[in-house]
């Protein structure tokens, strides 16, 4: 932990974002997605940042991200969704979480794990990643039928997930909502009624109204990050500031070269500054040579290869020194880049940008009561 390398995440800017993204959806409840960490943001303080912001439900992938946040105080509606050996499902169920089963395995061995365990179904409408398909799904729908009759537990959900839905226009759009919609029909014919039928994420929520059903599924668009560039949602803002400090000054003259493998040289005299953040801290190596940061309401670029514990800017002329603070992503509004910014430079998506950061981040929290 260092105040040299230091996350600012601001809790009012998300519960603005939670009921920016409520009026795209007014009619479904909303599940705030705070799994990996709350991508990046820190699982606790957003998940009672979110409840306090009139989440109805949060959801986790793990069975240990749904039982820390049991462990914290929280005791609303809670879904897990990645089911893996040895899953506790005893624990879950008398902490009141609700799990997943995408096998007809899973479910009779949710059906023995305590009395009356709620579960919700998971149906694979082309994503092919876990969830039940073709003969697995008419299975697990028998099952379930005869499970819940027998009173050995509770159906209280079916869900799915788009593979596409940051492609408004893709086809897969389409079918997966209409293969959801029959999954649906089937668990009624065979007795069964769940009270939350739920299928869209953030790009969903904001692009398909006909995917909201009972419940939405907010991750990224709540940490005011769109989901892809071709889904802008103009109504949210970054929820995480990332910043840091120069740790030295120098002037060099032109041909210095920088870093490992001297990837870049200077071709004129310039300062560089120092910033004790690397790869360690989950800053993609890939953005070497290609990032930006913000300094004194400007940007300045990365220059040379990104280390594991530090990576050197060209800050020009301005004049520096030690301690200044250097901001490495941000709302943007002092002129810094964003998440997105440095996902481009990177050569991957905002999300793996807040949710790689690891290592020596403090977390500071602002707001959120
Ligand atoms: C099952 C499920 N639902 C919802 C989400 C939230 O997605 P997004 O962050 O795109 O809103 C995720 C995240 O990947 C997910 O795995």
């Amino acid at each position: 932990m260092s105040a040299n390398a230091e996350l600012v995440v601001d809790l009012d800017q998300y519960r603005a974002n939670l009921a920016a993204l409520r009026s795209y959806a007014p009619d479904a409840l909303q599940m705030a997605v705070v799994k990996a960490n709350a991508y990046g943001h820190g699982m606790v303080p957003v998940a009672r940042a979110a409840r306090l912001g009139g989440a109805d439900w949060l959801g986790v992938a793990t069975p240990d991200e749904a039982l820390a946040l049991r462990a914290a105080g929280d005791e609303g509606p809670l879904l897990c969704w990645l089911m893996t050996p040895g899953v506790p499902f005893g624990e879950l169920a008398d902490a009141g979480v609700d799990v997943t089963a995408s096998t007809v395995d899973q479910l009779e061995a949710i059906a023995v794990s305590s009395d009356r365990p709620r579960v919700q179904l998971k149906v694979d409408t082309g994503l092919s990643r876990n969830g039940a398909f073709g003969a697995q799904w008419d299975a697990l729908v028998a099952a379930a039928a005869r499970l819940q009759s027998a009173g050995s537990l509770e159906v209280t959900g079916i869900w799915s997930h788009f593979a596409c839905a940051d492609e408004p226009g893709h086809p897969a759009n389409d079918e997966q909502e209409t293969v959801f919609r029959a999954a649906v029909d089937q668990l009624a014919t065979a007795g069964v009624r769940p009270e939350v039928r739920h299928l869209a994420n953030s790009a969903a929520t904001v692009t398909r109204p006909s995917s909201h059903l009972d419940l939405v599924r907010v991750g990224i668009a709540s940490y005011g990050l769109d989901p892809d560039p071709a889904v802008s949602v103009p109504e949210v803002r970054p929820v995480m500031t990332a910043r840091s400090v120069l740790a030295q000054v120098k002037r060099v003259p032109a041909g210095a070269s920088v870093s490992y493998g001297w990837r870049w040289t200077a071709e004129h005299e310039t300062t560089l500054g120092l910033v004790p953040v690397g790869y360690g801290e989950g800053i993609h190596r890939t953005a070497s040579n290609r990032a930006e940061m913000g300094f004194a309401a400007s940007r300045v670029p990365v220059r040379g290869t990104i280390c594991m514990d530090q990576l050197v800017v060209d800050l020009g002329d301005r004049p520096a020194r030690i301690g200044d603070p250097i901001t490495v992503f941000g709302p943007g509004d002092d002129g810094e880049p964003t998440a997105q910014d440095w996902a481009e430079a990177a050569g991957t998506i905002n999300y793996e940008i807040v949710t790689r950061l690891a290592g020596r981040w403090s977390r500071t929290y602002r707001g959120g009561r």
